[in-house]
């Protein structure tokens, strides 16, 4: 892999497959890309591929399905994340979330936590193709849903490019034809699921060289993206980008994604324009018995980098907590932002 793979690879041709665009999708993220972000983040882009969080299969058979397949229209196009290694198990999931209107059903191979590895579920399946095989097998059996899989470039005692080669494919054999790969390795003893995603360092060269190897294959390249030009300059290479953490803290980043990323030039709303659209929907959270700060957590970076944003950031988490009339801070906050803005900022504007 010795040379740059920039010089050696022209842009790979977009693939025509059926189900979502892949250009940009919006990470799984346990406890933050739930179907209040969801919701928000469609405000800003109505192209962006959003993924939910981590579901197991044994939550989705055993528990709540209305609450872990539940998600508002407005969320699709949307992808369901399933963590698991059962093929049985992952089949009925799979039926499930065609029944329910998912886009996409993706297969967790890339979670490092000790819980989900004494379950044999997330980055500790990289040591098993056979069976991520297997379930991908199943899940194509029982859905006609497009079925992908999400993993790391490696784990500790396995981190060669020639494993990886050989794990996307055993699991390309079974019937998968799109790769999120995560372009780091994940180190399964000794580091928390965070340091996981910071510590082992991005080898994004590694995700380049799958797929001039995999030319036939969808390769989305998933980790430490933050700006724009760079997630273009990844597209000449592979055919989408995956964001988490930017997407999260930095929202409106999102702004510029319809256009830039997916050519649409429909206008996209501004940041105010985003936050009275919450306002309904956060009456209706609130008349369904939830709280408030369910939805305004997952808000605090809208304004990031522009004046205000402190205020703002504070205003929704802490004030929120000591008034007994939430909705009246949100309109108090509206008018406020609206008067440190004007005139109103501009959707495609940089903070
Ligand atoms: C709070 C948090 C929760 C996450 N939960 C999941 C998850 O449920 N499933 C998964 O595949 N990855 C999960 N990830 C990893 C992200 O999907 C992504 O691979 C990682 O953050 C690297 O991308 P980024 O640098 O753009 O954030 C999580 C990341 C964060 C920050």
């Amino acid at each position: 892999m010795g040379t740059p793979m920039q010089a050696r690879h022209p842009a790979p041709p977009m693939i025509k497959r059926p189900g979502p665009s892949r250009r940009f999708c919006v990470a799984p993220m346990m406890d933050w890309s739930d179907r209040n972000f969801r919701y928000f983040a469609r405000l800003i882009s109505r192209h962006a591929l959003l993924y939910t969080e981590m579901v197991t299969t044994g939550a989705v058979i055993h528990g709540d399905r209305k609450r872990f397949l539940g998600y508002n229209a407005e969320e699709q196009p949307l992808a369901l994340q399933l963590g698991g290694s059962n093929a049985k198990e992952l089949a009925t999931c799979a039926a499930l979330a065609e029944e329910a209107g998912f886009a996409e059903v993706n297969l967790n191979v890339g979670c490092p936590s000790d819980r989900v590895q004494n379950n044999l579920i997330g980055a500790c399946l990289m040591a098993h193709p056979e069976l991520v095989a297997e379930g991908v097998r199943a899940m194509m059996g029982s859905s006609g849903l497009p079925i992908t899989v999400k993993h790391r470039i490696g784990i500790n005692g396995r981190d060669s490019y020639e494993e990886l080669r050989d794990f996307v494919g055993v699991v390309h054999e079974a019937g998968c034809d799109t790769f999120i790969v995560h372009a780091r390795i994940a180190i399964l003893e000794g580091l928390s699921p965070k340091e996981n995603r910071d510590v082992p360092p991005l080898r994004y060269s590694v995700v380049h060289q799958l797929k001039a190897d995999f030319p036939q294959l969808e390769i989305i390249i998933n980790g430490g993206l933050t700006a724009l030009d760079c997630m273009s300059e990844q597209l000449r290479q592979v055919d989408g980008v995956m964001v988490g953490r930017e997407a999260y803290h930095n929202p409106y980043m999102m702004a510029d994604v319809d256009k830039k990323i997916f050519g649409n030039e429909s206008p996209v709303p501004s940041r105010l324009d985003v936050l009275e659209a919450m306002r309904p929907y956060i009456v209706r959270h609130l008349a369904q018995g939830g709280a408030m700060n369910h939805v305004t957590r997952h808000m605090l970076g809208l304004f990031q980098g522009l004046p205000g944003a402190r205020h703002f950031r504070r205003q929704l988490s802490s004030a929120l907590h000591q008034t007994d009339q939430p909705l009246a801070l949100y309109d108090t906050l509206i008018d406020e932002m609206s008067h440190r803005l004007q005139p109103r900022d501009c959707p495609v504007e940089q903070a």
